[in-house]
């Protein structure tokens, strides 16, 4: 019988595990569930038998890949699809696919949890500041990108946004003013919101020639990826610039020497929350579960990110 897989080291909410159980018994097939896991060998063992699964931020390394003897599809249940091993997918025949948009108004509403959490001073009582009037800048105009700039009109904010992947009359239609360049666009905005991939060229590109343009008072947001982030240049400029902020939603390596030191301007979740909402976890989940389907009856490949 064909075996689905669905290997998460923070598992989805229990009703997306139903949806998703739903999807894969309907089809005819069998789930599995690893969860929590601590033990790579456990995920090594969990993949060996399957013909599918289903992950999040888990690693699906070489190792991992070569491991799943009969794998055909893997699904990030999610749009970065960094943690997959996409070469050793298309080297042993493996579909490799994400869920793009499933899970993003769940990415975005936390993005403004993190800035009103910090504009009012981790509620400590004393004076914050508000949203509305103050000009935030979406780098990477994405399916969260999108949402960002949607509930930052809500709060009464300047929306401005850089992206050269996307067609700048497609942002204007939003009301988004669109920017030049990513300089423009860190020199114009109190608060920046990161929605860029973690790859070969984004990764270390947040630096400190960049962030220094931020006017005072800039907030960096980062839902996206802790690699797109030069932590060392981030360090330097939050030592010389006492006025900056930077709120993550996935800690920096260099979490235990700037949290101490940069108490009030920087604080990170305990663990990467932004699409950890029941819905996000039933949207991606429920797509995952199809995608596989159609994948392995009908030889569907959309949303196949290896060649
Ligand atoms: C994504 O790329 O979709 C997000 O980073 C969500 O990651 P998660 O599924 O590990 O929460």
């Amino acid at each position: 019988m064909t075996k689905v897989l669905i290997a998460t080291d923070k598992p989805f909410a229990p009703a997306a595990v139903d949806s998703i159980r739903t999807v894969v018994e309907g089809a005819g097939y069998e789930l599995v569930l690893l969860e929590s896991y601590t033990d790579k060998a456990d995920l090594l063992a969990a993949v060996a038998d399957v013909d599918a699964m289903i992950i999040r931020s888990d690693k699906a390394t070489r190792e991992v890949i070569e491991a799943a003897k009969k794998l055909k599809v893997i699904v990030r249940a999610g749009a970065g699809y960094d943690n997959i091993d996409l070469e050793a997918c298309t080297e042993n025949g493996v579909v490799a696919m994400n869920t793009p948009g499933q899970n993003s108004n769940a990415v975005a509403e936390l993005v403004f949890g993190m800035m009103v959490f910090l504009a009012r001073k981790g509620f400590n009582g004393s004076a914050g500041v508000e949203l509305r009037g103050k000009k935030i800048g979406i780098h990477a105009y994405g399916n969260v990108g999108r949402y960002v700039g949607e509930i930052a009109k809500g709060f009464g904010m300047e929306v401005y946004a850089f992206d050269p992947f996307v067609a700048k009359k497609t942002i204007e239609a939003d009301g988004v003013k669109v920017l030049d360049s990513v300089e423009e666009l860190y020199s114009t905005c109190n608060y920046v919101s990161l929605h860029i991939p973690a790859n070969d060229k984004t990764k270390n590109s947040i630096n400190f020639d960049l962030l220094n343009k931020m006017p005072k008072g800039g907030v960096l947001v980062n839902t996206a990826r802790k690699e797109v982030i030069d932590e060392a240049g981030l360090i330097q400029l939050m030592d010389a610039r006492k006025d900056f902020a930077y709120i993550s939603d996935i800690a920096p390596d260099c979490k235990e020497e700037i949290e101490a030191k940069f108490q009030g301007r920087f604080f990170f979740t305990p663990k990467k929350m932004g699409a950890q909402t029941a819905e996000a976890n039933i949207n991606a989940g429920i797509a995952g579960a199809n995608q596989i389907v159609n994948c392995i009856k009908n030889g569907d490949e959309t949303y196949r990110v290896n060649k």
